[in-house]
């Protein structure tokens, strides 16, 4: 039997890798997804039907939390607005790491290591440890302070990070005096009761102990994620889901449960490759980040004096855009808040039926999540192979008729590349600026995610298009198809 569930947990862990492979490209992503699903049923019944380590379990409870979990997943995935999904994102890391600080928890409260290292034998077999060696009881009891520490701040790091993104935190970076030494402090303190639980003598200072350390842990993620700026937060969410991978793999040593051990460093691993390739967009090192106070207003936070901004209707840019040759659309943000994607793909279409060359230069920070723009276009049916990234589209503006933006801001903005006190200098940007006209259609002149004044609203060759995006497209198109 035990050789039968490594055998699954071996399947498992393959359809885990072989999903996350799956979801590097939007074509197979959905069945990237599936796999991973399917990986962790798996993984489920296998622990149900064989437990690792030996460890007793009721499977009524793992049965309830299994439907619930999957009700509570199918109704929030199906009621989630697009744009809300960073939010949830970061609530699902929230709770990767609730659970694995409850697991951390719970196995503590029941399975007290003492002075004597009394860990059960049961929980080591797991780790392939006969009986406990000192080294084994060391290795979980420091397994235990991970997981309720990286669990705790992972916890409290992404509700702190849902609210920034939802707007009912400020997103400006909250900077509190002397925070640095106050994180050190806590982190001290926190070490100091990691200790005290670990080699109390007693059950109930231990448990006390761990508790504090669980408070303290979860002050610390607050603490953490406060000062960072909202225009950061995908690289915090991408990180605190590699913590929450982190957390679930210390949890795995826990109850010595090597599938966790290994979907859980997969996460990490997965969490730490994304947030250092988002850094990497917005030329930011990841200590920077972290370090916050990014997006406080200062420098080229003046965003009120515009001058000789040009402005053309739906009839002027549908002029523009026939007698233009080559056209590409740089969407945005604002083209998910409209839900403009639709309208986008059929204005292409026209214009590819008027021999006009489209294609879609994607930024990969435009819109709110990784891959979000992606996504959209996916949904209206555009061809992947008019998508082109950054690096390989940038080079082609300069010969461009067209540069159509929709509801994109600060991944157009020239001052990343031309004002060095710029908050986002250094950020690499789509250089739609070289094209022979933007278009440039938003609602108004306020400003993107940054908060900051973009000079590309002012140059000679842009015109901005006032106007919600679906509506402003569909007039465009409207006009078209007049003539
Ligand atoms: P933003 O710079 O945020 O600009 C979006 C623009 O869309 C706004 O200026 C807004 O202008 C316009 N807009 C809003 N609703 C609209 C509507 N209904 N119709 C037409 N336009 C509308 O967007 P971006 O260029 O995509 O840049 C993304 C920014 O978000 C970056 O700063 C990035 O670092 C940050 N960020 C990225 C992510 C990821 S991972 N993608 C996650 C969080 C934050 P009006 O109000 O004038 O219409």
């Amino acid at each position: 039997m035990e050789d039968l569930a490594k055998i699954f947990y071996l399947a498992a862990t393959a359809l885990f890798i072989f999903g996350v492979k799956d979801l590097a490209k939007v074509r197979t992503s959905r069945r990237g997804n599936g796999l991973a699903a399917l990986g962790m049923l798996v993984a489920v019944v296998t622990t149900l039907v064989a437990p690792e380590g030996g460890i007793q379990l009721d499977w009524k409870w793992v049965a309830g939390g299994l439907i619930l979990g999957s009700l509570l997943g199918a109704l929030l995935a199906r009621t989630i607005a697009m744009t809300g999904m960073p939010e949830m994102v970061a609530l699902f890391n929230g709770f990767g790491g609730a659970a694995s600080l409850l697991v951390a928890l719970s196995v503590f409260a029941g399975e007290y290591l003492g002075g004597d290292a009394s860990v059960p034998a049961a929980l080591t077999q797991g780790l392939g440890v006969d009986g406990l060696g000192e080294g084994a009881a060391l290795t979980w009891t420091v397994a235990v302070m991970l997981s309720v520490l990286i669990g705790a701040v992972t916890l409290t790091g992404s509700l702190v990070a849902m609210g920034k993104l939802s707007g009912k935190i400020p997103g400006r970076p909250l900077l509190l005096p002397a925070r640095h030494l106050l994180t050190f402090a806590l982190l001290g303190a926190a070490a100091w009761f990691a200790a005290q639980a670990g080699w109390s003598a007693t059950h109930q200072e231990a448990q006390c102990a761990l508790y504090t350390l669980a408070a303290l842990a979860g002050i610390l993620g607050i603490m953490v994620v406060l000062p960072i700026g909202g225009a950061d937060m995908p690289v915090v969410v991408s990180l605190l889901n590699s913590y929450s991978g982190l957390a679930a793999s210390m949890a795995g040593f826990v109850i010595g449960n090597s599938l966790l051990i290994t979907a859980g460093a997969l996460v990490g691993a997965a969490g730490l490759i994304l947030t250092q390739l988002m850094c990497r967009a917005m030329n930011r090192s990841l200590l920077h980040v972290l370090v916050g106070g990014f997006g406080d207003g200062d420098g080229g936070g003046d965003t009120s004096g515009y001058e000789n901004v040009k402005s053309a209707g739906p009839e002027e840019a549908a002029m523009v855009l026939e007698a233009a040759e080559k056209v590409i659309f740089i969407p945005g943000y604002g083209m998910a808040v409209a839900q403009a994607q639709h309208v986008v793909k059929q204005l292409a279409q026209e214009l590819e039926s008027r021999n006009v060359e489209i294609r879609y230069a994607i930024h990969p920070v435009a819109g709110r999540m990784p891959g979000h723009m992606n996504v959209l276009l996916a949904e209206a049916d555009v061809p992947y192979e008019q998508l082109f990234e950054m690096e390989r589209i940038n080079g082609d503006f300069r010969d461009t008729d067209v540069a159509m933006v929709i509801g994109a801001n600060d991944v157009v903005n020239p001052a990343a590349i031309e004002d060095s006190s710029s908050p986002i200098a250094g950020m690499p940007i789509l250089h739609a600026f070289e094209a022979r006209t933007v278009l440039m259609v938003k609602r108004s002149l306020s400003p993107g995610y940054a908060g900051i004044k973009n000079p590309l609203f002012e140059r000679e060759n842009c015109l901005m298009c006032f106007g919600d995006g679906k509506e402003f497209l569909a007039e465009v198109l409207a006009e078209l198809k007049k003539n």
